[in-house]
């Protein structure tokens, strides 16, 4: 039986995180083990978090989740509350560990990962929460973390007697169920637009109405919490849908106070959070286009269901208007260099560039380039 003090650590550490924090566990519950990988100085209250979730450990093993595609954990404390939620990077989509990987075949797979390979999930919840630095959104804490236990399984190495995984923490938020269970329009138009500004930001690929859960209290009525952002900061523009696109809040404008966040995002900061994360510049990329996309139109009073039509591909086998205007922007970057023959832009010059033309055709769009409503037949994989 290992000593926590002769654990090994984790073979497997990006190499974004630049510190790494090992806590031990008390010295007569030697099984377990819990190590924080820092991106950055964590705060307090994660610390504290991190805390709760080492003692609950302690105490109780993981508990496999059944709802959803991936291998997900509820942790609770050391009174046996659930507090976080763990969902380990070897147990996404198709991977050997994942429990749930025998009910859907690998077609089903692909589609539901939508170009995200496996180990990305993880990054993408941490920046989900961190994007969401002044909590508009009501991102859950998230850190990424590697637990040891006994009961995890490891196909690779079963008879081991701990078991180390790496992967998303997220707070657990207590709720009265998830969106698709009451009619959405009981959900006030600020609710659903925070959670949808979010989406349109970070192209999320996966906004069935199961990953908005809802609370609700006599004194503050329903409020509405984002989860679940692994498909989200996509590789490419295609794969965006939300569930959303037919809630009646959606064609409400925006509020003042919802309109001034919007203007107020600083792009280029965030986008430079996402690479210090290890988010790939295509997805980074891709952020920034829906952003500038999002304060543009919102600044022409576009309406959020008028924001995801230019998003979102009305037929699935046809390029959105946003895939054609992406397309239109570096076709007219490519003749400019042409003529102007500038192949010697370095590449942060193309972008600005780039961002420059696509935002002279954002600014042009009206309300009467749009396409009809998509179908309502499409929606994410494996909404309800
Ligand atoms: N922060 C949270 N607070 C409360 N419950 C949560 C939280 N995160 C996840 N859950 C619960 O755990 C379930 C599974 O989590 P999640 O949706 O993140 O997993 P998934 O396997 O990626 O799901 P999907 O099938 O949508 O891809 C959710 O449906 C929800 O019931
Ligand atoms: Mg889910």
């Amino acid at each position: 039986m290992a000593l926590a003090s002769e654990l090994a650590v984790p073979k497997y550490i990006p190499p974004f995180l630049r510190n790494r924090d090992k806590r031990v566990a008390p010295e007569d519950k030697p099984l377990l083990n819990l190590v924080t990988l820092k991106y950055e100085n964590h705060s307090r209250q994660v610390s504290s978090f991190l805390n709760e979730v080492n003692e609950g450990l302690n105490k109780h093993a993981p508990e496999p989740c059944e709802e959803g595609v991936n291998g997900t954990y509820f942790i609770k404390d050391k009174h046996g509350e659930t507090i976080a939620i763990f969902k380990p990077n070897d147990e996404e989509g198709d991977s050997v560990n994942n429990p749930k990987n025998k009910d859907l075949s690998q077609e089903e797979f692909g589609s539901i990962r939508k170009g995200i390979k496996a180990g990305e999930a993880g990054h993408r919840e941490l920046a989900a929460y961190l994007l969401d630095s002044e909590g508009f959104h009501g991102v859950p804490m998230t850190t990424l973390v590697s637990i040891e236990h006994p009961s995890f399984q490891n196909a690779k190495n079963p008879s081991a007697a701990l078991k180390t995984k790496f992967g998303s923490l997220q707070r657990f938020v207590p709720n009265n169920g998830a969106s698709w269970d009451v009619a959405p329009k009981v959900f006030p138009v600020n609710e659903v637009h925070k959670i949808g500004i979010l989406d349109v930001m970070i192209l999320n690929s996966d906004r069935h109405g199961g990953n908005i859960l809802f609370s609700r209290s006599k004194e503050t009525g329903y409020s509405l919490i984002p989860i679940d952002h692994s498909y989200s900061l996509p590789h490419s523009l295609e794969h965006a849908w939300f569930d959303w696109f037919y809630w009646p809040q959606v064609r409400q404008p925006f509020d003042k106070e919802t309109m001034s966040y919007i203007q107020n995002l600083d792009i280029d900061a965030k986008a430079q959070l996402l690479l210090n994360l290890g988010i790939s510049e295509d997805s980074v990329q891709i952020f920034k286009t829906c952003t500038h996309l999002l304060k543009i139109l919102a600044a022409k009073n576009f309406s959020l269901f008028e924001i995801a039509s230019v998003i979102c591909r009305k037929d699935l086998s046809k390029p959105s208007l946003l895939e054609t205007l992406y397309l239109q922007a570096q076709k007219e970057v490519a003749a400019i260099e042409m003529k102007e023959n500038s192949e010697s832009l370095i590449p942060s010059e193309k972008e600005s560039l780039f961002l420059q033309v696509l935002r002279s055709l954002l600014e042009k769009l009206e309300p009467s380039d749009l396409p009809p409503s998509p179908s309502t037949t499409h929606s994410s994989t494996h909404g309800k």
